[in-house]
């Protein structure tokens, strides 16, 4: 196959978006609209991209790293005059350049494979995707000839009534041939209403140096919308948002009402398991197989095993093995280890911890930089005391160790292995395995105190 490259134009402000970032490091489904671009083209064997950066290029650098390379585009002067900032990188190359916006996130590679397909298949000099739109105002123009052959675009701000009235509208990508964009370059003028070098006047000068232009039109016109404004995002947020959705249960996951989920790009989930309404799940997450997750849980960056459910709760940079319940209303922070056929139930937190397996944590215990061994129980309201105001310590419970309600267990200590801890303890020194320990003071009954003090509360008849 003939080599085939991408630039991606990614230098503009984005004026309407009104926020002080680049408009294209806005995510949608956690990924940026640069790497959604980006990843298009790579997803269609294209290994070298350039990106065209220019306002708040430390963000789109910073995002893209080295996988990309850069050009830079000190002043926005247009479309034409970004692409030629690119020009070192295509220079003396033969083949082919997918020219794409770093604000139009909704292309996919199939689009790009049939664009680049068509375009060498039928040698053109360059080739546009175009579409059909019910309203084109804003969007160049496609003027065809009356065969039909693509003659020029016209911009929205240069078109005369009867362009203005075409409905078929340049999606601002193309693919080119690179010595056919390299000569068309150094033509182009800002003889226009908007004083930019536009990259549409290159198909003019292509045609007229007597190279083919084509046009690719495409029946879905949503996969060229361009994002100038948050109100676009969030429709391409949809769009985008359903296709991963639908991704999932193609491949077997039950998600009871995709209205209400919201699952990042790159997360893996396992064949039957069921999302339930108001779940997230981000970036970096893997969900195994019959697991269950929600309503209302966000998962983060975490590793959930197979047939564990998740239940109301808050996953965050921690891993969760199989057969485990999680909450209702439990809150598992980054760095949390959670064993096999554990329980950690409503109202546990954990903090960087380890929780070993058939463990149970049932209700309204805090946990935070612990070693929590295997076939442990903990009671309701167990409070590791991890912070003693200047430094966390860390606490170790030992396997089979049984730690009563209302226990507090000020760290640095150790629970050894099959020992017990008495409820209401405040525990300050290593319990030894296989032992009871009691830290509370002994109960005092004060025989008649209420009524030899007058303390009786029952109301005088
Ligand atoms: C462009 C096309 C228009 C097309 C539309 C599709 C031109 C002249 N017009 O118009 O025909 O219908 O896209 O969305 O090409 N950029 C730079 N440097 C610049 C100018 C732009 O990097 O100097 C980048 C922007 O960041 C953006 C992309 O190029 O990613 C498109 O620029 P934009 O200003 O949005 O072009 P449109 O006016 O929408
Ligand atoms: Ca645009």
């Amino acid at each position: 196959m003939e080599h085939i490259m991408a630039v991606v134009l990614a230098a503009g402000e984005g004026k309407r978006m009104k926020s002080k970032n680049s408009k294209v490091i806005h995510k949608i489904c956690g990924k940026t609209l640069v790497e959604w671009v980006v990843d298009a083209a790579g997803s269609c064997g294209i290994k070298e991209s350039v990106i065209v950066v220019g306002h708040r290029q430390d963000q789109v650098r910073d995002c893209l790293k080295d996988r990309v390379s850069y050009a830079v585009q000190e002043k926005q002067l247009g479309t034409g005059h970004a692409v030629m900032q690119a020009e070192k990188y295509l220079e003396g190359k033969e083949g082919h350049v997918i020219i794409l916006c770093g604000d139009t996130p909704l292309i996919t590679s199939d689009t790009i494979d049939k664009t680049i397909k068509f375009h060498i298949g039928n040698k053109c000099g360059a080739t546009v995707i175009t579409a059909d739109f019910e309203d084109p105002t804003g969007y160049g123009r496609i003027v065809r000839d009356s065969n039909g052959n693509v003659l020029k675009i016209v911009e929205d701000k240069d078109a005369n009534i009867e362009e203005k009235n075409i409905r078929e509208i340049n999606s601002g990508i193309y693919c080119f041939n690179i010595k056919d964009l390299l000569t068309s370059l150094k033509e182009l003028n800002n003889n226009n209403v908007q004083g930019e070098y536009y990259l549409t006047d290159t198909l003019e000068i292509i045609l007229k140096k007597g190279s083919k232009v084509g046009a690719v039109k495409i029946s879905d016109p949503s996969e060229i919308l361009g994002i100038n404004d948050r109100v676009q995002l969030s429709k391409a947020g949809e769009i985008i948002r359903n296709r991963v959705l639908e991704m999932h249960m193609r491949a077997g996951v039950t998600i009871i009402d995709p209205k209400s989920v919201y699952i990042d790009d790159g997360v893996k989930i396992g064949m039957d398991t069921i999302i339930y309404p108001g779940s997230y799940i981000e970036t970096g997450s893997i969900i195994g197989e019959e697991a269950i997750i929600g309503p209302n849980s966000r998962v983060v960056g975490s590793i959930i095993g197979n047939i564990t459910e998740i239940n109301n709760s808050v996953i965050i940079d921690s891993k969760v093995g199989n057969n485990t319940h999680i909450g209702p209303f439990a809150y598992l922070r980054p760095g949390s280890k959670i064993g096999n056929n554990v329980k950690i139930g409503d109202f546990v937190e954990v903090k960087k911890s380890v929780i070993g397996d058939d463990t149970k944590v049932s209700h309204l215990t805090y946990i935070g930089d612990a070693e929590v061994g295997n076939n442990v129980n903990l009671g309701c309201g167990v409070v590791v005391v991890n912070y003693d105001g200047k430094n966390k310590n860390k606490t170790i419970i030992g396997d089979n160790a049984f730690v009563g309600c209302n226990v507090n267990l000020i760290s640095p200590v150790t629970v050894k292995d099959n020992a017990y801890v008495a409820a209401g303890s405040t525990i300050t020194e290593e319990v030894p395995e296989n032992s009871l320990a009691i830290a509370r003071s002994r109960q005092v009954n004060k025989e008649d105190w209420v009524v030899k003090k007058g303390m009786q509360r029952t109301k005088k008849k």
